[in-house]
């Protein structure tokens, strides 16, 4: 580990903000490290990936654990620029701004699919139906082993010097996104994730997260108990927004607006309707 106690001390200061709560007894493993130092970049250099990165980011998540070894997922990885400008242009249209930059500037769109088509297809073809994939249950199960799949390779980017934001703007076009890279039915984007090389002088600050007992329950749930951590959080937001020059905007302001403007959903509010079309029936 390179790192020094000081160092690890001020890394723990910024994933949690100087007035929170955090834990004294981290055990630190460079791979420890690197989790806590993520961030989401949104500002990426013109370069192309590296070779092997795509492949590398791959490999890394199909290491993560899978439901049943079923292998639900798969990845479109789009690196063809005028797809990916037509997907940057149509997903635009569904959120009040002109352009999504960080799609633009990403030499690669990944989009991660939920994906039951294989398993219907090889079911199909031992001549039985698959009646399992009716259930919501299968459509949790693949969309769940989408997403730790991503995780895995976000991992395995940041570790090889490069940056990731996941993209849930586009289950907003969830419908045409489906169309666009050509998804068979019993499939759908779960989220994208733009990668690329960060522009240091343009990357933000690490997010502080909730100190750990507004999360974290020992055996029973303790309903409430965040409360008592919401103020400390709330002065960690706001320096961190200071700090990237965002407008005033407290974290409980921004749970309230995502949890009651239907407008926020920017066409996800229609994702039900998209996903049974695609066939799955969510029952
Ligand atoms: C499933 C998922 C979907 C997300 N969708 C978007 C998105 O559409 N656009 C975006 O700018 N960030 C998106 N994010 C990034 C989050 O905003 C970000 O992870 C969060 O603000 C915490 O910041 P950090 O990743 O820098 O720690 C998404 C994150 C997740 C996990």
């Amino acid at each position: 580990m390179t790192a020094t106690k000081n160092e690890l001390q001020a890394l723990l200061e910024e994933r949690y903000g100087a007035a929170q709560q955090k834990p004294d007894n981290i055990i630190w493993t460079p791979q420890v490290e690197a989790l806590l130092r993520h961030k989401s970049v949104r500002t990426f250099l013109p370069d192309p990936l590296p070779e092997g990165a795509i492949e590398t980011m791959v490999a890394a998540a199909q290491s993560a654990s899978n439901s049943s070894a079923l292998n639900q997922w798969s990845l479109v990885a789009v690196t063809d620029a005028a797809l990916k400008q037509r997907i940057a242009d149509r997903v635009a249209r569904s959120v009040p701004v002109d352009r999504i930059p960080w799609i633009e500037e990403a030499p690669a769109l990944l989009l991660w699919v939920a994906d039951l088509s294989r398993g219907a297809d090889i079911t199909k073809e031992a001549g039985k139906e698959p009646i399992v994939f009716d259930y919501l249950d299968s459509f949790l199960m693949s969309s769940i082993d989408a997403a730790l799949a991503a995780q895995n390779a976000a991992v395995a980017a940041e570790s090889a010097g490069l940056g990731i934001v996941y993209l849930g703007v586009m289950r907003n076009i969830a419908k045409e996104i489906a169309e666009m890279i050509n998804l068979p039915p019993l499939s759908y984007v779960t989220f994208g994730m733009a990668v690329g090389r960060p522009d240091a002088s343009r990357t933000s600050s690490i997010r502080p997260r909730p100190a750990q007992p507004m999360i974290l329950h020992h055996n029973q749930y303790d309903q409430g108990r965040y409360r008592d951590y919401l103020k400390d959080y709330e002065e960690a937001w706001q320096a961190f927004r200071v700090r990237q020059n965002m407008r005033a905007k407290t974290w409980q302001g921004s749970v309230v607006e995502s949890a009651t403007s239907i407008d926020y959903m920017g066409g996800r509010e229609n994702l039900r309707d998209t996903v049974m079309a695609r066939g799955f029936k969510l029952k």
